[in-house]
Order: C-alpha cells, then sequence, then structure tokens
C-alpha cells in the first residue's frame, strides 16, 4: 500500500509518496513539491537529499556496512581483486572467467597512452600537482577518441565496454607516467600483464632492470584499489553524475570526478594524514596537539583520516586497511612507526569524548597512506591512487546516468539571500 508524506504548509496540505528502496531505506518524493506548493526543501550538502536512485553500493553508516551490489567489502576484500570487483560494480555481476578473461584482455589491449598524449606532460611544470596533471589528460582522452566521446549517451552506450576499460586502464598508466615525468624518469611503457603489476612495472622498473612485483606487494595494491572501487553518492561521484547529467561524455564526466576528488576533505586526505603522522613523529609528539588542536573544530585543525559525512560508526575499509597494515609491512619484512602512531592516535581519540560525542571514527584515508608507502607510492601520488581505485565506481554512476531514459538534468534549487530589486545607478550618481 503507497504510503504517503503529508505537509501541512499555511492552509495547503502537500502529499508526497514515500520510496522504499531495497534494503529498506526511505525517501520522501519531493519531485513536486514546488510545483504543488511553491516551496523547495533546504538541505545544505545534500546530507538529507537523495539525488538518484541507485543499484551499484548500499552504505549502511549508522551500522558500518558497505555492499558492492550486494555483495559485502569484507569479503570482496578476503576473496576479489580489483579488476573483478571493477567488473562487478560496472556490470553488477561477479563476472565468468570467460568474462573476466575478456576484462583483463580489454585492460591490458587499452593500457598505452598514444604517444602524441605523452606530450601533453611536457605543458606541466615537473613540480605540478599530480591531480591537476591527471585531470587535464584524462580530459583529453576525448580528444584523442573522439568516437568514444560524441555526447550523444545512444553513441557513447554503444562502445561502453570498450570505453569503461580504456578509462580505468589509461587512469592507472597516467598516474605511472605523472610519477615518471615529475621525477624526470623516462617513461614506461606498459607489458601484456595483470593491472597491479604492469601499474608497478610502469612506477618502478628501469630501462635496463624490470621491476619484478612480489606478490604480497600486488596483491595489497589489488587490495587497496578494490577497497577505494566505489562508495555510493559521495562528492566525487556524485559530480561524476552531475557533468554526466548534462550529457556529457565518460571522458569529460571522469576529469571532472577527479578534480572533486582532489580536495583535501576528500580525496586529499589520505596524502594529509601522513603529513599529520609525520609532523607527530618529526616533533616527538603523541599526537596528543594535534587531537587538542582538532577539539578546536576548526576546519583547518581538523584530524585528517577521522569522520565521515556517512559514517557513525566505524568505516569498515578503514577496519581493513587497518588490519593490512601489519601483514603487508611484515610480509615486507618492514616498519613503519608511523603505524605506531598512527594506532596510538586512532585509540586515543577513540576514547576521547569530542570524538565520541561526534560519532567520529578512521576513515578509509587513515591508514590507506601507510600501505602506499610501504609499497614505495610516494606521498604526492596518494590521491592519484584513490582516482585509479574509484574509476569503476564513477564509470558505473555515469552508465546509470546515461542509460536513464527518464533522466533530467541536475539542476539543483537555491534560496536566494542576495539584494531584492533596486534600480541601476548611472556612474556619474554613484559618487
Ligand atoms: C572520504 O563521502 C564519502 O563517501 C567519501 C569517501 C569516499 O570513499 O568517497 O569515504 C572518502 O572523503 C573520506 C573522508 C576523508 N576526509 C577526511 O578525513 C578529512 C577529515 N574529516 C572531515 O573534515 C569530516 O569528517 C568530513 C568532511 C569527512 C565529514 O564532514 P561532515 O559530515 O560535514 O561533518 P561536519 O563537518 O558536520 O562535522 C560534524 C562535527 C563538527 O563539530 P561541531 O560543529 O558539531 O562541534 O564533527 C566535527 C566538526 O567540527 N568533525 C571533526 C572532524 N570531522 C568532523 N572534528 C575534528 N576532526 C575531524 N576529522
Amino acid at each position: 500500500m503507497q504510503k504517503n508524506a503529508l505537509i501541512k504548509l499555511d492552509e495547503k496540505e502537500i502529499s508526497c509518496p514515500v520510496m522504499v528502496g531495497t534494503e529498506g531505506e526511505m525517501a520522501i518524493d519531493a519531485r513536486n513539491l514546488r510545483r504543488d506548493s511553491g516551496y523547495i526543501f533546504y538541505d545544505q550538502g545534500y546530507g538529507n537529499t537523495g539525488s538518484c536512485e541507485s543499484a551499484i553500493t548500499f552504505l549502511d553508516g549508522d551500522n558500518g556496512v558497505l555492499r558492492h551490489r550486494g555483495y559485502p567489502i569484507e569479503q570482496l576484500a578476503e576473496q576479489s581483486e580489483f579488476a573483478e570487483t571493477a567488473y562487478l560494480i560496472i556490470y553488477g555481476e561477479l563476472p565468468s572467467a570467460v568474462q573476466r578473461k575478456k576484462f583483463g584482455q580489454m585492460l591490458r589491449e587499452n593500457a598505452a597512452i598514444d604517444t602524441q598524449m605523452m606530450r601533453i606532460f611536457d605543458g606541466f611544470p615537473r613540480s605540478a600537482p599530480p591531480m591537476g596533471m591527471l585531470t587535464s589528460i584524462v580530459s583529453s582522452l576525448a580528444a584523442y577518441y573522439p568516437h568514444l566521446a560524441t555526447n550523444n549517451f545512444e553513441k557513447d552506450l554503444a562502445n561502453f565496454d570498450l570505453t569503461a576499460a580504456m578509462a580505468i586502464s589509461k587512469i592507472r598508466t597516467i598516474v605511472a607516467g605523472i610519477f615518471r615525468y615529475r621525477h624526470g624518469l623516462p617513461f614506461m611503457h606498459p607489458k601484456d600483464i595483470p593491472f597491479c603489476d604492469n601499474f608497478l612495472h610502469m612506477m618502478f622498473s628501469e630501462p635496463y632492470k624490470e621491476y619484478a612485483a612480489i606478490p604480497e606487494v600486488t596483491r595489497a595494491l589489488n587490495l587497496l584499489l578494490l577497497l577505494h572501487a566505489d562508495h555510493e553518492q559521495n562528492c566525487s561521484t556524485s559530480t561524476v553524475r552531475m557533468v554526466g547529467s548534462s550529457g556529457a561524455n565518460l571522458f569529460t564526466s571522469l576529469a571532472a570526478g577527479i578534480c572533486a576528488l582532489s580536495g583535501p576533505l576528500h580525496g586529499g586526505a589520505n596524502s594529509a594524514v601522513m603529513q599529520m603522522l609525520q609532523t607527530i613523529h618529526d616533533e616527538g609528539d603523541d599526537g596528543t596537539r594535534f587531537i587538542e588542536a582538532a577539539k578546536s573544530g576548526a576546519k583547518g585543525n581538523r584530524l585528517m583520516g577521522f569522520g565521515h559525512a556517512v559514517y557513525r560508526n566505524f568505516d569498515p575499509r578503514a577496519r581493513i586497511i587497518g588490519h593490512a597494515c601489519d601483514v603487508v609491512l611484515n610480509k615486507l619484512g618492514k616498519s613503519d612507526p608511523l603505524l605506531e602512531i598512527a594506532h596510538n592516535l586512532e585509540q586515543a581519540a577513540l576514547k576521547d569524548d569530542y570524538f565520541i560525542s561526534r560519532k567520529l571514527y578512521p576513515n578509509v584515508d587513515f591508514y590507506s597512506g601507510i600501505i602506499m608507502r610501504a609499497l614505495g607510492i610516494p606521498t604526492e601520488l596518494f590521491t592519484t591512487m584513490f582516482a585509479i581505485g574509484r574509476s569503476p565506481g564513477w564509470i558505473a554512476n555515469w552508465r546509470e546516468v546515461a542509460s536513464n531514459t527518464k533522466g533530467r538534468i541536475y539542476r539543483p534549487r537555491q534560496l536566494y539571500t542576495g539584494p531584492v530589486k533596486r534600480d541601476y545607478v548611472p556612474m556619474a550618481k554613484r559618487g
């Protein structure tokens, strides 16, 4: 039986239907609110607003639940790998052996970047921020593959499989290329090897010395990318949907998502966490100074890697990565003083009423930097690594927008708070 929300406004009663998701989430369908009442809802940051219906990822922030197409992140982390989870997120089902083989082949076949595109790198200073380079070069994919980026959903969806594989594979290659360029190293071209091995090869091989990753390293990298693969309507994914809703092609929409991810409150947090841990280490502090500063509430003093717009419990990804840090470091025979500092900081914050009362727990970024550092990935690339991991989620969300024949361009409203109507004053009379 259809449930309705009744909104009493002045003498009016507006009835809005209630929508129910497959996990029992409820929403009030306000699509006709302005038409029927002249009112809009105000929800700064959209924290209480559903912008879409999506079948990709379910997030229960109160209970720390994360599932991709119904599969718990804990099971995927334990039994899957990045490319397989990317396939699941994009196509909705775990691939058969044949489908997984074909997907892997498409990732390998589309790993290289066009020789002329390599020249874009030279347009940047060596010190250019990697995320700025990444968004520019990813955006150029639409120029190099215009037949895949027609800005016509029907045409672009007809080539979706190739475009999706190309985007995931080339974003990975471009990140490795950015690292090589920034350090004045020759580009390492991709080989016909698995996704993560290829990334590590393109990052660390020398002209006459192949980098051969040990299984523990590629397994850790697979886990890291898998844990970043999608996360409901976060800032960057919503940006991809927003841009895609205008009819923009996948490459252009991904470039916009990369811009959104670059902010320190979103994807930029993983490198900010490492800077925070390094400062604590260098000062010989026990983290108390950072925790006290974070409690001031000033946005600039926040405990990076802590808190979340949705989770009011542990981010399940943080638990998995936190555990993996110990395993990876042991397997690599490495130790990292920052890991102990991170554990101590976590314990101290979790006992502090400021964090407890605000339900602030470690998020995915709190430990991810420690694993990346153990794998030899420099801090400067941490946010671009997040972009590689998130590319399947962005692609799956763009595909939902492009495939929705009843979809609409994203066009939120506002509450105007500027000057009311006034007449123009000629310069001579302005004083
Ligand atoms: C990601 O959305 C996603 O899914 C994102 C992500 C993904 O996979 O895509 O999960 C990835 O972006 C993880 C978050 C990475 N960012 C950080 O770690 C930066 C530090 N964290 C925050 O700045 C903050 O927690 C946010 C931005 C993540 C969430 O901010 P909200 O939901 O807007 O929280 P808020 O600003 O309303 O904070 C509520 C209260 C405030 O205090 P009061 O005003 O109530 O006194 O909690 C405080 C905030 O000051 N607070 C923090 C804090 N985070 C929130 N205080 C200290 N340290 C923090 N980290």
